[in-house]
């Protein structure tokens, strides 16, 4: 399996770092704009190889993209992080260009990869990178919902007293602060609803915290988050080449699905080695649907400001 990471910022260089440990990869390609610099987190990260164990071999490239031919899976991170106080969707005027160019030139030397998009607003990337590289849809994967999913985990997980890895939630939606939509009626503790051991205030709260967990993350560091982003990207990775059938919420197109067409937006599917292999029909209630329908509407007008570019 041949891994191609654009991208070796914080995300990009710690979702290399995961899939790197975790052997994901036999090879595995960094690539950035700036000189040297993919080149040298690659050897650093090379260099960890006799103290964490794996052999995968790892390679960094100043834009050069014949050295990510035949990539299997590319993880596409490029584009400016965000700043405290900026929302996802303000990076759109410069991160659109960036990853419109990236998305054709990774093409151009893997036309068999399988995409996922990182890049913010990532509903919005996504779904400007299959408009623009005309893949199959199933092949296009926005990265958003695995690590909201995870945020809201860590939140139900403080307040149940609960170890993260009994606990079951998921968040749908847009992968934006106020267009994500955590499921607390459909998560649960080892099977049994996380509902019956919080007060309706906690579950406000716990909903409220995942929606702005990345907000929270950037006034605290001062940028973006790269460590739940980079090991969420690394996890969808894995359940791509090791074909696991995982069940993740992620930015797919929808073509009806949800009631919503010609538009990228985070639902329940199937991961495995084809990318997007179903699409889960959840039975949303009404104001689960009403908040998807908001939702859409947003990462729609978000989408049309990309005509504006
Ligand atoms: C986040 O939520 C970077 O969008 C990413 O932290």
């Amino acid at each position: 399996m041949k891994v191609t990471v654009v991208g070796a910022g914080a995300v990009g260089a710690t979702c290399a770092d995961n899939i790197a440990r975790k052997e994901l990869a036999t090879e595995l390609v960094l690539l950035d704009i700036r000189e040297g610099f993919a080149e040298g987190k690659a050897l650093d990260m090379t260099q960890t190889a006799a103290l964490l164990g794996f052999d995968t071999k790892i390679t960094g490239s100043t834009n050069d993209y014949s050295k990510t031919a035949n990539s299997d899976v590319v993880v596409i991170t490029s584009g400016l992080p965000r700043k405290p106080g900026m929302t996802r969707e303000e990076l759109i005027g410069t991160n659109a260009n960036i990853v419109k160019s990236v998305a054709e030139n990774v093409l151009k030397y893997s036309p068999n990869a399988i995409i996922v998009v990182i890049s913010n607003p990532m509903d919005t990337m996504t779904y400007l990178a299959l408009q623009s590289t005309g893949l199959a849809k199933n092949k296009i994967i926005g990265m958003g919902g695995i690590l909201d999913s995870a945020r809201f985990k860590c939140y139900l997980s403080e307040a149940l007293g609960a170890n993260p890895s009994d606990l079951n939630a998921i968040v749908i939606g847009g992968h934006g602060d106020t267009t994500m939509i955590p499921l607390i009626r459909y998560a649960t503790w080892n099977s049994a609803p996380v509902t019956d051991f919080l007060t309706v205030e906690q579950q406000q709260k716990i909903v409220s915290d995942t929606m702005v967990g990345g907000a929270t993350l950037t006034k605290l560091i001062g940028t973006s988050a790269w460590y739940a982003p980079g090991a969420a990207g690394a996890a969808l990775v894995e359940a791509i080449v090791r074909d696991e059938k995982k069940l993740f919420a992620c930015c797919v197109a929808l073509d009806g699905e949800y009631g919503q067409s010609d538009i990228c937006l985070g639902v329940p599917v199937i991961i495995g080695k084809n990318g997007i292999e179903k699409i889960l029909d959840y039975k949303l209630n009404e104001t689960e649907q009403a908040a998807f329908e908001k939702s859409a509407a947003a990462v729609r007008n978000m989408n049309d400001v990309l005509k504006t570019l």
